[in-house]
């Protein structure tokens, strides 16, 4: 076993950058609560270098260099200024979950104590559940076809592949979940899917959750996502560990960030729970490119707009947060408790809106340092 945690760490772009840094900072300042050092070796695969090497996707060589570690981390991706959106999202971050079949995409829902959410009344005890998004097939498999492009004709075709294998090793993963988060002494696994339309990749849905159903040491319960994203609004309290479809998670987790507290503190973990490839984690929130260009009158960015005082504005919490869902599935628990208590210290406070990025990574390190 190696002496060290080998962590890569992929800044990406504008504000991928800016919060892997500030997490970088705040890493070293937790130093004294991990079992065994940390180290971080940087790769900067991001629009520059796409563009220096005429990339269209990750390749052999970067896959084999990422290969060797334990965990990677992930700032964000995307500057729309220097490569067209599509394709960094597409040659890296789905390049990457799917060539270390990342197959789980965990991103919890919890409303921390203290904060509030945009649902009225609702407080850290009604939302409290995690979804575990499929990660590696779904409507997201990259397979299709277009018809008669061009003409009055055309027709967009795109696959939604599940299979039975894909749900089931999902599932496997949110009972494990379910067992360790402890909300009910019977893990509640919701299926999410919509069986009464997609009839074809739903079959493996039904087969997977009537297999489920028959279970004594779980309750497994099934919903439409339709219906799902009604019931996370009115009542949120009722789910333990959620497994749904690629896009529908996709799509779930976004409105999930925002009644747990908002984009800027939801995480998410591309985890292949099997560690024969290493694991990514990374937080919800994009690389805000409205903030780093202006745009002219026809909407379009305009380059090296950005003023180097805004990088103060940029909040890290999210960053630090998904840092510590690292640590937490690296088993360095009590670095995890305490740099998720050090973000979750500056989201409180009266004045976050206002605290600048310095002020925001001094804190969390200063309460970092006093934690034994
Ligand atoms: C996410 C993002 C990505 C996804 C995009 C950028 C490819 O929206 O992580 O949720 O769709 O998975
Ligand atoms: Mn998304």
């Amino acid at each position: 076993m190696s002496e060290f945690h080998n962590i890569a760490v992929i800044p990406g772009d504008l504000n991928g950058m800016t919060v892997t840094e500030a997490t970088l900072k705040v890493s070293e300042a937790l130093n004294h609560l991990l079992t065994k050092p940390i180290k971080h070796t940087r790769f900067d695969y991001n629009a520059d270098y796409f563009l220096k090497n005429n990339l269209k996707e990750l390749g052999e060589k970067e896959l084999s260099e990422l290969k060797k570690f334990d965990q990677i981390y992930l700032g964000a991706i995307g500057d729309p200024v220097k490569i067209k959106p599509g394709i960094l999202e597409v040659g890296i971050l789905l390049k990457l979950r799917q060539a270390f079949d990342q197959y789980v995409n965990l991103r919890p829902v919890v409303l921390p104590d203290g904060v509030e959410s945009i649902l009225k009344g609702k407080t850290s005890k009604d939302i409290n559940f995690e979804i575990c998004r499929e990660n590696s097939e779904g409507l997201y498999v990259d397979a299709g076809w277009i018809e008669k492009k061009g003409t009055e004709e055309e027709a967009g075709y795109q696959i939604m592949k599940c299979t039975y294998k894909g749900i089931k090793r999902l599932a496997e993963y949110a009972v494990e979940r379910g067992k360790l988060r402890k909300k009910n002494i019977k893990p509640i696994i919701h299926f999410v899917f919509k069986t009464n339309v997609l009839i074809y990749s739903g079959s493996p849905w039904q087969r997977v959750f009537d297999e489920y159903k028959k279970r004594t040491d779980i309750e497994a319960r099934y919903m439409h996502i339709d219906n799902f994203l009604m019931q996370m609004l009115l009542n949120p309290a009722q789910f333990d560990v959620v497994v749904t479809e690629n896009m529908f998670g996709d799509i779930a987790t976004d409105a999930g960030a925002v009644i747990q507290g908002g984009i800027g503190s939801a995480v998410s973990g591309n985890i292949n729970p099997t560690k024969t490839f290493p694991s990514m984690f990374e937080p919800i929130h994009g690389t805000a490119p409205d903030k780093w260009y202006e745009v002219d009158k026809t909407g379009a960015l305009i380059p090296g707009t950005f003023v180097k005082e805004k990088v103060q504005e940029i909040k890290p919490e999210a960053a630090f947060l998904s840092y510590a869902m690292m640590l937490e599935l690296m088993g360095e628990k009590k670095a995890a408790d305490a740099l998720k208590e050090a973000a979750l210290t500056n989201i409180r406070d009266a004045n976050y809106k206002t605290m600048k990025l310095d002020e925001l990574i001094e804190k969390a390190c200063a309460y970092l340092k006093k934690c034994k």
